[in-house]
Protein backbone atom coordinates (compact mmCIF):
# COMPACT_ATOMS: atom_id res chain seq x y z
CA UNK A 1 0.00 0.00 0.00
CA UNK A 2 1.52 3.58 -0.73
CA UNK A 3 2.40 6.01 1.96
CA UNK A 4 -0.59 7.50 3.81
CA UNK A 5 -0.95 11.18 2.83
CA UNK A 6 -1.46 12.31 6.46
CA UNK A 7 0.18 10.37 9.80
CA UNK A 8 -1.96 11.61 13.09
CA UNK A 9 0.34 10.94 15.95
CA UNK A 10 -1.72 11.71 19.33
CA UNK A 11 -0.56 11.85 23.08
CA UNK A 12 -2.57 11.46 25.60
CA UNK A 13 -2.58 10.05 29.63
CA UNK A 14 -5.86 8.23 28.62
CA UNK A 15 -5.23 6.96 25.39
CA UNK A 16 -8.78 4.85 25.37
CA UNK A 17 -10.60 8.02 25.32
CA UNK A 18 -9.78 7.90 21.54
CA UNK A 19 -10.77 4.04 20.88
CA UNK A 20 -14.52 4.19 19.63
CA UNK A 21 -14.18 8.13 17.91
CA UNK A 22 -11.38 6.52 15.68
CA UNK A 23 -12.87 3.25 14.94
CA UNK A 24 -16.31 4.58 13.46
CA UNK A 25 -17.41 5.89 10.68
CA UNK A 26 -15.56 8.62 8.33
CA UNK A 27 -12.49 8.38 10.57
CA UNK A 28 -12.44 4.91 10.39
CA UNK A 29 -12.64 4.47 6.82
CA UNK A 30 -9.89 7.45 6.19
CA UNK A 31 -7.45 4.81 8.33
CA UNK A 32 -8.92 1.54 6.09
CA UNK A 33 -8.60 3.08 2.91
CA UNK A 34 -4.60 3.71 4.08
CA UNK A 35 -4.98 7.78 3.17
CA UNK A 36 -4.39 8.92 6.92
CA UNK A 37 -2.36 6.53 9.56
CA UNK A 38 -3.47 7.72 13.24
CA UNK A 39 -2.06 6.43 16.54
CA UNK A 40 -2.26 7.10 20.12
CA UNK A 41 0.38 7.00 22.49
CA UNK A 42 0.49 6.63 26.28
CA UNK A 43 2.65 9.73 27.60
CA UNK A 44 2.75 7.55 30.75
CA UNK A 45 4.82 4.42 29.02
CA UNK A 46 7.56 7.30 28.64
CA UNK A 47 7.64 8.31 32.26
CA UNK A 48 10.27 7.37 34.60
CA UNK A 49 10.14 5.86 37.78
CA UNK A 50 8.30 3.09 39.46
CA UNK A 51 5.40 5.42 39.58
CA UNK A 52 5.59 6.72 36.40
CA UNK A 53 4.35 9.96 37.63
CA UNK A 54 3.29 12.36 34.89
CA UNK A 55 2.40 15.34 36.75
CA UNK A 56 3.67 17.51 39.68
CA UNK A 57 2.73 20.38 41.69
CA UNK A 58 3.01 23.90 40.36
CA UNK A 59 6.18 25.96 41.09
CA UNK A 60 5.36 28.67 43.12
CA UNK A 61 2.11 27.41 44.27
CA UNK A 62 -1.12 27.24 44.02
CA UNK A 63 -4.18 24.71 43.23
CA UNK A 64 -3.79 21.85 41.01
CA UNK A 65 -1.17 19.74 39.33
CA UNK A 66 1.08 20.40 36.57
CA UNK A 67 2.17 17.91 33.39
CA UNK A 68 5.75 17.24 33.47
CA UNK A 69 7.83 18.38 30.73
CA UNK A 70 10.48 15.34 30.32
CA UNK A 71 7.37 12.48 29.57
CA UNK A 72 5.83 14.91 26.64
CA UNK A 73 8.84 15.61 24.92
CA UNK A 74 10.31 12.01 25.35
CA UNK A 75 6.82 10.68 24.08
CA UNK A 76 7.27 13.01 20.99
CA UNK A 77 10.35 12.82 20.01
CA UNK A 78 11.27 9.00 20.12
CA UNK A 79 7.79 8.15 18.53
CA UNK A 80 8.41 10.99 15.76
CA UNK A 81 12.29 8.91 15.46
CA UNK A 82 14.59 12.79 17.24
CA UNK A 83 16.82 12.85 19.56
CA UNK A 84 16.52 15.76 22.47
CA UNK A 85 18.99 17.44 20.55
CA UNK A 86 17.34 17.43 17.09
CA UNK A 87 14.05 19.53 18.23
CA UNK A 88 15.09 21.82 15.77
CA UNK A 89 14.93 19.70 12.94
CA UNK A 90 11.98 18.09 14.11
CA UNK A 91 9.53 21.07 14.63
CA UNK A 92 10.60 22.24 10.83
CA UNK A 93 9.53 18.65 9.77
CA UNK A 94 6.57 17.98 11.17
CA UNK A 95 3.36 20.36 13.06
CA UNK A 96 3.62 19.37 16.59
CA UNK A 97 0.41 20.87 18.30
CA UNK A 98 -0.33 21.37 21.78
CA UNK A 99 -4.18 21.56 22.19
CA UNK A 100 -4.62 24.29 24.96
CA UNK A 101 -7.61 27.00 25.66
CA UNK A 102 -5.07 29.85 24.67
CA UNK A 103 -4.20 28.54 21.23
CA UNK A 104 -4.90 29.98 17.73
CA UNK A 105 -8.73 28.71 17.27
CA UNK A 106 -9.73 26.24 15.23
CA UNK A 107 -11.56 26.90 11.94
CA UNK A 108 -12.21 25.76 8.62
CA UNK A 109 -9.30 27.90 7.49
CA UNK A 110 -6.67 26.11 10.22
CA UNK A 111 -7.81 22.75 9.00
CA UNK A 112 -6.79 23.36 5.33
CA UNK A 113 -4.22 24.33 6.64
CA UNK A 114 -2.98 21.70 8.57
CA UNK A 115 -4.88 18.83 6.25
CA UNK A 116 -2.02 20.18 3.83
CA UNK A 117 0.48 18.44 6.12
CA UNK A 118 1.79 15.27 5.79
CA UNK A 119 2.66 15.05 9.46
CA UNK A 120 0.81 16.30 12.92
CA UNK A 121 1.29 15.66 16.37
CA UNK A 122 -1.21 16.26 18.74
CA UNK A 123 -0.25 16.81 22.59
CA UNK A 124 -3.26 16.45 25.01
CA UNK A 125 -3.07 18.28 28.34
CA UNK A 126 -4.76 17.52 31.81
CA UNK A 127 -5.16 18.87 35.13
CA UNK A 128 -4.13 22.36 35.39
CA UNK A 129 -2.13 22.07 31.63
CA UNK A 130 1.06 21.53 30.70
CA UNK A 131 4.62 22.64 31.96
CA UNK A 132 5.13 25.70 29.95
CA UNK A 133 8.42 24.25 28.13
CA UNK A 134 6.63 22.07 26.16
CA UNK A 135 4.77 25.23 24.56
CA UNK A 136 8.12 26.83 23.70
CA UNK A 137 10.66 24.23 22.96
CA UNK A 138 8.22 21.46 21.47
CA UNK A 139 5.24 22.47 20.42
CA UNK A 140 4.78 24.26 17.05
CA UNK A 141 1.29 25.54 17.52
CA UNK A 142 -1.42 25.70 20.25
CA UNK A 143 -4.61 25.63 19.23
CA UNK A 144 -7.84 25.78 21.13
CA UNK A 145 -11.46 24.38 19.90
CA UNK A 146 -13.02 27.28 21.50
CA UNK A 147 -13.17 29.83 24.20
CA UNK A 148 -14.53 27.34 26.88
CA UNK A 149 -12.56 24.65 29.21
CA UNK A 150 -13.06 21.22 28.88
CA UNK A 151 -11.00 18.63 31.23
CA UNK A 152 -8.76 17.56 28.59
CA UNK A 153 -7.09 17.81 25.30
CA UNK A 154 -8.36 14.37 24.21
CA UNK A 155 -11.83 15.62 22.79
CA UNK A 156 -10.04 18.72 21.61
CA UNK A 157 -7.90 16.43 19.61
CA UNK A 158 -10.52 14.27 18.38
CA UNK A 159 -12.53 17.23 17.46
CA UNK A 160 -9.60 18.87 14.84
CA UNK A 161 -8.51 15.15 14.02
CA UNK A 162 -11.94 14.75 12.63
CA UNK A 163 -11.91 18.36 11.05
CA UNK A 164 -8.42 17.30 9.16
CA UNK A 165 -9.08 14.35 8.34
CA UNK A 166 -12.46 15.07 6.63
CA UNK A 167 -10.59 17.29 4.40
CA UNK A 168 -7.97 14.53 2.81
CA UNK A 169 -8.61 13.85 -0.73
CA UNK A 170 -10.25 10.63 -1.15
CA UNK A 171 -11.48 11.18 2.64
CA UNK A 172 -15.28 11.53 2.04
CA UNK A 173 -16.23 9.73 -1.48
CA UNK A 174 -17.63 12.54 -2.82
CA UNK A 175 -15.20 15.45 -3.41
CA UNK A 176 -18.37 18.03 -3.58
CA UNK A 177 -19.48 17.39 -0.05
CA UNK A 178 -16.11 18.67 1.15
CA UNK A 179 -16.62 21.72 -1.22
CA UNK A 180 -20.52 22.44 -0.88
CA UNK A 181 -19.94 22.37 3.06
CA UNK A 182 -20.41 25.24 5.26
CA UNK A 183 -17.27 27.02 5.27
CA UNK A 184 -16.36 26.25 1.64
CA UNK A 185 -18.44 27.36 -1.44
CA UNK A 186 -21.55 28.51 1.06
CA UNK A 187 -20.61 30.21 3.56
CA UNK A 188 -23.28 28.53 5.63
CA UNK A 189 -24.99 25.74 4.05
CA UNK A 190 -28.73 25.82 2.56
CA UNK A 191 -31.51 24.39 4.72
CA UNK A 192 -32.01 20.55 3.94
CA UNK A 193 -34.93 18.36 3.64
CA UNK A 194 -35.45 14.65 2.94
CA UNK A 195 -39.00 12.69 3.26
CA UNK A 196 -41.77 12.98 4.10
CA UNK A 197 -43.08 16.22 1.85
CA UNK A 198 -45.19 17.19 4.50
CA UNK A 199 -45.03 16.45 8.19
CA UNK A 200 -47.64 17.59 10.76
CA UNK A 201 -48.58 20.06 7.99
CA UNK A 202 -45.27 21.35 7.67
CA UNK A 203 -44.48 21.27 4.22
CA UNK A 204 -41.17 21.07 2.07
CA UNK A 205 -40.18 24.08 -0.19
CA UNK A 206 -42.37 23.63 -3.51
CA UNK A 207 -39.44 24.53 -5.54
CA UNK A 208 -37.57 21.57 -4.24
CA UNK A 209 -39.51 19.21 -5.62
CA UNK A 210 -40.00 21.09 -8.65
CA UNK A 211 -37.82 19.10 -10.63
CA UNK A 212 -36.04 22.70 -11.97
CA UNK A 213 -32.32 22.17 -10.83
CA UNK A 214 -31.17 25.61 -12.03
CA UNK A 215 -34.35 26.79 -9.53
CA UNK A 216 -33.03 24.53 -6.63
CA UNK A 217 -29.96 25.90 -7.42
CA UNK A 218 -31.08 29.97 -6.90
CA UNK A 219 -33.24 28.62 -4.02
CA UNK A 220 -30.54 27.21 -2.14
CA UNK A 221 -27.89 29.96 -2.77
CA UNK A 222 -30.27 33.30 -1.96
CA UNK A 223 -31.38 30.55 1.19
CA UNK A 224 -27.51 30.32 1.93
CA UNK A 225 -26.94 33.60 2.07
CA UNK A 226 -30.47 34.58 4.41
CA UNK A 227 -28.71 32.30 6.75
CA UNK A 228 -25.50 33.98 6.61
CA UNK A 229 -27.29 37.40 7.29
CA UNK A 230 -29.82 36.38 9.85
CA UNK A 231 -27.20 33.93 11.63
CA UNK A 232 -23.66 34.81 11.30
CA UNK A 233 -23.36 38.08 9.44
CA UNK A 234 -20.02 38.21 10.91
CA UNK A 235 -18.15 35.87 8.43
CA UNK A 236 -18.72 38.42 5.88
CA UNK A 237 -17.07 41.34 7.96
C1 LIG B 1 -8.63 21.72 32.51
S1 LIG B 1 -7.72 22.20 31.10
C2 LIG B 1 -6.55 23.35 31.75
C3 LIG B 1 -7.07 24.73 31.71
C4 LIG B 1 -6.08 25.77 32.24
N1 LIG B 1 -5.94 25.66 33.66
C5 LIG B 1 -6.57 27.16 31.88
O1 LIG B 1 -7.16 27.81 32.72
O2 LIG B 1 -6.36 27.57 30.74
C6 LIG B 1 -6.73 20.79 30.77
C7 LIG B 1 -6.35 20.61 29.32
O3 LIG B 1 -7.51 20.50 28.54
C8 LIG B 1 -7.24 20.95 27.23
N2 LIG B 1 -8.24 21.97 26.88
C9 LIG B 1 -9.15 22.53 27.70
N3 LIG B 1 -9.92 23.41 27.04
C10 LIG B 1 -9.50 23.41 25.75
C11 LIG B 1 -9.88 24.13 24.59
N4 LIG B 1 -10.87 25.02 24.58
N5 LIG B 1 -9.23 23.86 23.44
C12 LIG B 1 -8.22 22.97 23.40
N6 LIG B 1 -7.81 22.26 24.48
C13 LIG B 1 -8.43 22.48 25.64
C14 LIG B 1 -5.82 21.48 27.21
O4 LIG B 1 -4.97 20.46 26.68
C15 LIG B 1 -5.54 21.71 28.68
O5 LIG B 1 -4.18 21.60 28.98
Amino acid sequence: MDEPRLRIDIFSIFPQMFDSPLRESILKRAQEKGLVHIQVHDIRAYAEGKHRQVDDAPFGGGPGMVMKPEPIFAAVTQTLGYSLEELERLRREARIILLDPAGRKLDQELARELGAERRLALICGRYEGVDERVRERLATDAVSIGDYVISGGELAALVLTDAVVRLVPGVLSNIESVEDESFGAYLLKYPRYTRPRDFRGWKVPEVLVSGNHQEVELWRRNAASERVAKLRPDLTR
